[in-house]
C-alpha cells in the first residue's frame, strides 16, 4: 500500500474482524394478531399455528427505516464505545430504503457524524445483513478498513398489501446494528457462504420504481401491485427449508468446525415451522436456535441482528463459543456465516459515563447543527446563483436591446 506521496504504509497486522458492538431499535406500536382480524379474514389461531407470530411492531408517523437504523447504530456505538469518527464504512441492508438514492446509509452517516466513513445500501432482502457483515469483514481483513458499522433496517409494514392475508400477517418493522472492528486476536467472523438463484426472483418481491418501470402503471407487467410486496409463501417455504441446513453445513466446513461445536444459531425470523424443519435437518435441538419472531414477526434484513442483540443481551454466547447466522429471502438469496465470539465489554461493566460517551453526545449535537448549517448554506448558494443568473440574463437582454 502507498500514500499519495508514494510512501509505503506498514502492512496491517490485524487480520480478524470482531463484533464489538450491537444495538437494536423497534417501534413502540404493537399490532397483534387480534388487531389483524379486523383488517383481513384471518385469526390469531391460524397465524400462531402456521407461523409462530403473535405480534409485530409498526413504525409510527415520525419513524422510518433510517430513523430506526440510526437508533440501533447509536446503541451499537455505545456498546463498542467508539466514536462516529472512528467508523470507516457504513452498510445498510434493507429492502425498504428511505429513497432509491441518497442511500439510507448516507443519511445515517450524516446523522451520526461519521465524517470519515463511506456508506452504501445493500439489497439482498432477508439475507442482506449476513451479506453486509461479510463485505465489512472482508474489508477489515484485507487491511483497508478498521471499523465498520453494519445495519439491517426495515419498515416492511409500509410496503404491505393490507388486503393480502398471505403476506400482511407476517411482517414487522425494526432495525439491528453491529460494529465490526479489526483485531489481532484470533476469532470473530470465521467464514461465510453467500448464494443467489435469480431464477426464483418472481417468488417474492416489491416491484417498485426500477429499470422495468416503463409503464408508469400501478401494476408491474406480471400483475403485482408496484409498491407492495408479493410472495408465493408455499414456494418460499420449500426453498427455505431446502437451503438452511445445506448452507450452515457449508459455512461450518469453511470454518473447520462441526455442528456439535455450535452454541447458537441465529436464523432469519420468517416462520417457526421453517426453523423447526431446519433443526430436524441438522439433527440439533430447536433450543439451539434464537427465536423471537413471536414478538416481532419477519423484519426482513433486520431480523438476524435483532435476534442477535437479544441473544447477546441475554448472555447466550460466552467468549470462545461458536455461533452461526443464516439468512434467506428475495432474490432468491441465502447466506450463512460462522463466528467465534470473543466477547465485548458490556456497557454495564463500565463505571459512570465514559469520556467517549460524552464525546458522542456532544458530537451528535454538533452534527445536527452542522447538518442544518450545511443545508442552509446550500439554499443560500442556490439562491445567490439564481439571482446572479437572472441578473446576468437581464444584462444580456439589455445589451442585445442596446445593439438594436
Ligand atoms: N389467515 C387465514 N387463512 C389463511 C391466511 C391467513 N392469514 N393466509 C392464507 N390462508 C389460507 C389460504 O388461503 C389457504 O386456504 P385454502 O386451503 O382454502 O386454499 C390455507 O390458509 C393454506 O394456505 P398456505 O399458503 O398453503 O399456508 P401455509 O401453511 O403455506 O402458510 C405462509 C403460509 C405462512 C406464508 C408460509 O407459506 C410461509 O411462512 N412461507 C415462507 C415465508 C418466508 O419464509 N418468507 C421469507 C422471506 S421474506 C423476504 O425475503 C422479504
Amino acid at each position: 500500500m502507498v500514500t499519495p506521496n508514494n510512501e509505503m504504509l506498514p502492512i496491517p497486522t490485524s487480520r480478524y474482524a470482531h463484533i464489538v458492538g450491537w444495538g437494536m431499535a423497534v417501534p413502540d406500536t404493537i399490532l397483534t394478531n387480534h388487531d389483524l382480524e379486523a383488517i383481513v379474514e384471518t385469526s390469531d389461531d391460524w397465524i400462531r399455528t402456521r407461523t409462530g407470530i403473535k405480534e409485530r411492531r409498526i413504525a409510527g408517523e415520525t419513524e422510518s427505516t433510517a430513523s430506526l437504523g440510526l437508533k440501533a447504530a447509536r446503541k451499537a456505538l455505545e456498546v463498542a464505545d467508539i466514536l462516529p469518527t472512528d467508523i470507516d464504512l457504513i452498510v445498510v441492508a434493507t429492502s425498504t430504503p428511505e429513497n432509491i438514492f441518497p442511500s439510507t446509509a448516507s443519511l445515517i452517516q450524516n446523522w451520526l457524524g461519521a465524517t470519515r466513513a463511506g456508506a452504501f445500501d445493500l439489497s439482498a432482502a432477508c439475507s442482506g445483513f449476513v451479506y453486509g457483515v461479510d463485505m465489512a469483514a472482508q474489508a477489515i481483513r484485507s487491511g483497508s478498513m478498521r471499523v465498520a458499522l453494519v445495519i439491517g433496517a426495515e419498515t416492511m409494514t409500509r410496503v404491505m398489501d393490507w388486503q393480502d392475508r398471505g403476506t400482511c400477517i407476517l411482517f414487522g418493522d425494526g432495525a439491528g446494528a453491529v460494529v465490526l472492528k479489526a483485531s489481532d486476536v484470533e476469532g470473530g467472523i470465521l467464514s461465510a457462504v453467500l448464494r443467489s438463484d435469480g431464477s426464483g426472483g418472481d417468488m417474492l418481491g416489491i416491484p417498485t420504481v426500477g429499470s422495468e418501470d416503463l409503464y408508469h402503471s400501478d401494476f408491474s407487467p406480471n400483475g403485482h401491485k408496484m409498491h407492495k410486496m408479493h410472495m408465493n409463501g408455499g414456494e418460499v417455504f420449500k426453498f427455505a427449508t431446502r437451503v438452511i441446513a445445506e448452507s450452515i453445513e457449508q459455512a461450518l466446513d469453511k470454518a473447520g468446525i462441526g455442528i456439535e461445536d455450535l452454541s447458537l444459531i441465529v436464523p432469519h425470523q420468517a416462520n417457526a415451522r421453517i426453523i423447526q424443519a431446519a433443526a430436524r435437518s441438522l439433527k440439533v435441538e430447536p433450543e439451539l436456535f434464537v427465536v423471537n419472531l413471536e414478538r416481532y414477526g419477519n423484519t426482513s434484513a433486520a431480523s438476524i441482528p435483532i435476534a442477535l442483540c437479544e441473544a447477546l443481551d441475554q448472555k447466550r454466547l460466552k467468549p470462545g463459543e461458536y455461533a452461526a447466522f443464516i439468512g434467506f429471502g428475495g432474490g432468491l438469496t441465502w447466506a450463512s456465516m460462522v463466528i467465534k465470539w470473543t466477547g465485548s465489554k458490556a456497557p454495564e461493566v463500565r463505571a459512570g459515563i465514559s469520556i467517549n460517551q460524552q464525546r458522542r453526545q456532544i458530537s451528535y449535537m454538533v452534527v445536527r447543527l452542522r447538518s442544518q448549517w450545511k443545508r442552509l448554506n446550500h439554499q443560500i448558494s442556490n439562491f445567490i446563483e439564481k439571482v446572479t443568473f437572472r441578473r446576468n440574463r437581464i444584462q444580456r437582454l439589455r445589451d442585445k436591446a442596446d445593439q438594436l
